[in-house]
C-alpha cells in the first residue's frame, strides 16, 4: 500500500470567465488522510478550483485525475462517483426536517413501497457516533440545530453519500469560538479515518491549527504548496498579500 499516492490530482487547470482569467493553470495535490488548506485573497480563484473539482464547472484546459482516473470533462455526477463532495456554505439542508430525514434526503430507504424510518434513524445514531458528531436528539429539526451542529451535519450526509474527499468552503465563517472548536475537532476526526479534507479558510489561525499543508493562490496561479510545519502565519500572509505582510497589506 503506498499511503502517498494523490486523490486528486489537478495539473494545469484554466478557466476563464469571458476577459478574466479566474485560473491560470493550476496545479495541486490532494491526499487520502489529509488535511489540505487553501487559502488566497479575494478573487484569487479559490472557489472557481473546488467548483472544478466537484464538476459545478468546466476548465477550459488541463486535467483533473481522480483516484488515478484522467477527467477532461468532469460532470457533478461523475465527481460525485468517485467520492468528491463539497460541503458549501449554504449546506443544502432542509430546515423543516430532522436530523435523519436530512440525513438520507433523496436517498431513502423503503420497505414494501413504506419509508424504513427505523433502519434511517439507526443508521443516522450509528453515523454520528462514528463521527463523534454531537447531536443529542436526531428528532431535532434543522432549524433548531447550532450553526456547529449544522456543518457537522452536513458533512455527516456527505459521509453517507459514499464522499471520501470532503471540500468545505469556510466551514466556520460567522461561528463562535465553541462551535468553530467543535467543527475543527469533526475536520480533524475525518482526516483521522482516512477521508481527505480540502478547506478554504480566510482564518489563519485555523488553518495553522487545522491543516498538514497549505495551498497558496494568487490570481489565478498555485503560488505554493507548503508544510504547514514549515512556515509561518506571516509568511502566509505575505504570499496572499503578494509584498511584505506589515505594509503590503491593503486597507
Ligand atoms: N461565474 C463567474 N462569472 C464571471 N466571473 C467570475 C465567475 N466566477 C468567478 N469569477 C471571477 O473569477 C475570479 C476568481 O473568483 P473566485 O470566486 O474563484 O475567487 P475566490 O478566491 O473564491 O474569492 P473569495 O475569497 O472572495 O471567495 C474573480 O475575479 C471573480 O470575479
Ligand atoms: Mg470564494
Amino acid at each position: 500500500m503506498n499511503e502517498r499516492q494523490p486523490y486528486i490530482r489537478v495539473e494545469n487547470l484554466k478557466k476563464n470567465f469571458g476577459h478574466i482569467e479566474a485560473l491560470k493553470g493550476a496545479s495541486l495535490e490532494a491526499y487520502p488522510g489529509e488535511i489540505l488548506a487553501i487559502v488566497g485573497d479575494n478573487g484569487a480563484g479559490k472557489s472557481t478550483l473546488i467548483k472544478a473539482l466537484s464538476g459545478a464547472i468546466t476548465p477550459d484546459g488541463g486535467v483533473i485525475s481522480i483516484d488515478g482516473q484522467s477527467f477532461a470533462h468532469l460532470t457533478p455526477k461523475l465527481a460525485e462517483e468517485k467520492g468528491i463532495t463539497t460541503v458549501y456554505q449554504d449546506l443544502a439542508l432542509v430546515n423543516t426536517q430532522t436530523v435523519w430525514e436530512n440525513i438520507f434526503l433523496g436517498h431513502e430507504y423503503r420497505r414494501w413501497g413504506w419509508l424504513n424510518k427505523k433502519k434511517m434513524r439507526r443508521e443516522t445514531a450509528e453515523l454520528l457516533e462514528r463521527l463523534q458528531v454531537s447531536i443529542p436528539d436526531q428528532e431535532s429539526v434543522v432549524a433548531d440545530l447550532s450553526g456547529g451542529q449544522r456543518q457537522a451535519l452536513a458533512v455527516a450526509r456527505a459521509i453517507r453519500q459514499g464522499g471520501k474527499m470532503i471540500i468545505l468552503d469556510e466551514p466556520t465563517a460567522a461561528m463562535g469560538l465553541k462551535e468553530t472548536a467543535a467543527v475543527q475537532k469533526l475536520i480533524r476526526h475525518l482526516a483521522d479515518q482516512g477521508y481527505g479534507v480540502i478547506i478554504i479558510s480566510h482564518n489563519i489561525p485555523q488553518v495553522f491549527e487545522l491543516s498538514d499543508r497549505i495551498c497558496v493562490i494568487r490570481q489565478g496561479k498555485v503560488l505554493a504548496v507548503l508544510d504547514t510545519k514549515s512556515v509561518t502565519a506571516d509568511d502566509i500572509v505575505c504570499m496572499i498579500v503578494g509584498g511584505s505582510a506589515s505594509n503590503g497589506a491593503k486597507q
